[in-house]
């Protein structure tokens, strides 16, 4: 076929044909289906609330089962994450469940730096997943999805308003996983208190900016159910594994003095409506909104700092190809230009010590020469000392014999001077 057929081919509108007989193509749901039972799913829960709050006492509640829970301390010195992953199975379907707790959350002295220990995981997970992406040899069919599908808020219910934590923390995630706010313990909290503090979280919400999680309306077939629970958030929920005798049915509760609280009651509280919305409408739509929404955003500007981009400046489409030989190019350069630096700073440091090398040699030359002076000007002085003492030694000499000499005389002398009298005497 010419090339000129071949592009009007391409640009033709697609014709609709009628078959003939069945074919089997419209099994393709079912098969996407029977792969993904096959295939397992995983989800994410993070739970964000201080400690204490009700989270292991509610994810016990919405799962129906009993994780491993372990207190945490209030002396915690930073916020901490666990994650924890257990395999649950439902009919045929199997899922991995990681429910990550922000141990410690809301107990130091200054929160300032609560949320950061929960959004460097959160890209940590983002981060693996995008590395098992850029790998030549992928396997992300049965890669094991660590990133946080949810983060279910948990709001202290104080019937007051919302800590300036809790806007913070959500502020600084609310772009990078879907929010749902629940307010726990809402056993706690009047009937007519708890609707006005439903209020003024929302208008707190709005008003600094918070995104959360909405309940998707563009799917016809369960539009109406979630636009009905959209104006329900935050969900006010009580959680309970404890068993109680209603009528003739056992159902989970918490009791007191004055009555039960039921926990799959409508009326005493929210925990079906977010049974319902969390896993069994949404559970798709918040693995797919992570995928799609978050994950994206934390991919595009990953990617876009590491240089990648669609479209060079003259909006033409930037091959992965040419992104790659300019980020070699530069960072060749980037290297060349560093070895140069690290040369000359050599050769510098080298002439450096050199000089000094050479300033040190002339000092201690100075030094040998003003010593060599000391020591000959010494010796001078020596010698002129020994000239002195021998000429001294030469003058006593001299006197000595001097002395001597005269000495012998006198003693001559003496022993001549009897023998004269004598004679005188005999004359
Ligand atoms: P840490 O993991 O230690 O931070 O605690 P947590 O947030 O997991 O709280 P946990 O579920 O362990 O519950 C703490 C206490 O609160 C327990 O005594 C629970 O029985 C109680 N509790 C849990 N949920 C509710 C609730 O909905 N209402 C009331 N009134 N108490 C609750
Ligand atoms: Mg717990």
């Amino acid at each position: 076929m010419a090339a000129t057929d071949l592009e009007r081919f391409s640009n033709e509108e697609k014709r609709s044909l009628s078959l003939g007989g069945h074919v089997g193509f419209d099994s393709l749901p079912d098969q996407l289906v029977s792969k993904s039972v096959t295939q397992g799913f995983s989800f994410n829960i993070l739970c964000v609330g201080e400690t204490g709050i009700g989270k292991s006492t509610l994810m016990n509640t919405l799962f129906n089962t009993t994780f491993e829970t372990e207190e945490a301390s209030h002396y915690e010195s930073a916020v901490r994450l666990r994650p924890r992953t257990y395999d649950l199975q439902e009919s045929n379907v199997h899922l991995k469940l990681t429910i990550v707790d922000a141990v410690g959350f809301g107990d130091q002295i200054n929160k300032d730096e609560s949320y950061r220990p929960i959004v460097e995981y959160i890209d940590t997970q983002f981060e693996n997943y995008l590395q098992e992406e850029l790998k030549i040899r992928r396997s992300l069919f049965n890669y094991h999805d660590t990133r946080i599908h949810v983060c279910l808020y948990f709001i202290t219910p104080t019937g007051h308003s919302l800590k300036s934590l809790d806007l913070v923390t959500m502020k600084k995630l609310d772009s990078k996983v879907n929010i749902i706010p629940i307010i726990a313990k809402a056993d706690t909290i009047s009937k007519s208190e708890l609707h006005k503090f439903k209020i003024k979280i929302m208008s707190e919400l709005v008003s600094n900016g918070v995104q959360i999680y909405q309940f998707p309306t563009d799917d016809e077939a369960v539009a109406e159910i979630n636009s009905v629970m959209n104006a329900h958030l935050p969900f006010a929920v009580v959680g309970s594994t404890e068993e109680v005798k209603v009528g003739n049915k056992l159902v989970r509760a918490r009791q007191y003095p004055w009555g039960v609280v039921q926990v799959e009651n409508e009326s005493h509280c929210d925990f079906v409506k977010l049974r319902e919305m969390l896993i069994r409408v949404n559970m798709e739509d918040l693995r797919e909104q992570t995928h799609t929404r978050h994950y994206e955003l934390y991919r595009r500007c990953k990617l876009e700092e590491m240089g990648f981009k669609d479209t060079d400046p003259d909006s033409q489409p930037f091959s992965l190809q040419e992104t790659y030989e300019t980020k070699r190019k530069e960072f060749l350069g980037e290297l060349q230009r560093k070895e140069e630096e690290m040369r000359q700073m050599f050769v510098n440091k080298v002439k450096e010590t050199e000089a000094e090398l050479k300033e040190k040699e002339r000092e201690l030359h100075e030094k040998f020469e003003h010593l060599k002076r000391i020591h000959q000007e010494e010796k001078r002085k020596v010698e002129e000392k020994r000239r002195e003492l021998e000429e001294e030694m030469n003058m006593f000499n001299r006197r000595k014999v001097a002395v001597e000499t005269l000495q012998s005389h006198s003693l001559q002398a003496t022993s001549q001077q009897p023998l004269k009298k004598d004679k005188d005497k005999k004359n």
